[in-house]
């Protein structure tokens, strides 16, 4: 089976060094693999994550994503354009655009069909339960519906590889079953690569793996 993340011996400090976050992670995802990343608050999920995205730079180690080396190579902003799907912990939709525009922002900046996208935005909004809220302003929306918001953003270009940071940290019981399923059906009808930080361990138990981290480094992992 083809590899979609490989990470080895990454290392990444913060503050000229004086703050060590990930300290010698290592981890390879096949294509196809639906991984949920655990551990206690602070330990480097979402460092982890933005590492395996090239948001962020590391101090030591190699990443590729489909092959791609996200280190070394210049084509990182085209990674995430067309390759990688983001839903950040935070959301980071854009507040003064209306959840429609958010969402095609990706797929202008990767050159996509604008007919076909707003088809497909319709199909995800309906499912994540947003649609009646598209045309409203991000800073008009509640925390639930910013996260699906942002959830429907990051699969607008269909892409390879989704990385989730607490995908349904701000959903009630429904909604989060409601998109994790989506999130599931989704990534694995198209053969995609999910991985997903959560401190919600009932849904981490329902992904393919379940690799624990403390303090920066991999602790374990249970299949
Ligand atoms: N830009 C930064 N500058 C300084 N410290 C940072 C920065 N980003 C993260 N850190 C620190 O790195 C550590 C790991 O942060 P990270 O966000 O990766 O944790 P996390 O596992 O995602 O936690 P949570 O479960 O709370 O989201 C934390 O102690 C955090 O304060
Ligand atoms: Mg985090």
């Amino acid at each position: 089976m083809e590899t979609q993340v490989m990470v080895s011996d990454v290392w990444k400090s913060f503050d000229n060094g004086r703050i060590e976050v990930l300290k010698g992670v290592s981890l390879m995802v096949p294509n196809g693999e639906i991984v949920a990343l655990c551990g206690t608050s602070g330990c480097g999920k979402s460092t982890l994550l933005n590492v395996i995205s090239g948001l962020e730079e590391v101090d030591r180690g190699d990443v590729s994503v489909g092959g791609y080396d996200v280190v070394r190579e210049s084509t990182r902003v085209d990674l995430l354009r067309h390759h990688i799907g983001y839903v950040f912990q935070f959301h980071h939709l854009m507040p003064d655009l209306t959840l429609e525009e958010n969402c095609m922002v990706p797929v202008i900046a990767a050159g996509g069909n604008r007919a076909h996208a707003l088809e497909r935005l319709a199909e995800l909004a309906e499912a994540t339960g947003v649609a009646h809220r598209l045309k409203q302003r991000v800073r008009e929306l509640s925390g639930g519906e910013r996260q699906r918001g942002a959830l429907v953003r990051s699969l607008m270009n269909d892409p390879e590889l989704l990385l989730c940071d607490e995908p349904t940290g701000a959903l009630d019981e429904k909604n989060r079953e409601k998109v994790f399923e989506l999130l599931i059906e989704l990534v694995r009808s198209r053969g995609r690569t999910l991985v997903m930080a959560t401190h919600d361990l009932e849904l981490a138990r329902r992904c393919d793996r379940m690799i624990k981290m403390r303090d920066g480094r991999m602790e374990g992992e249970i299949h």
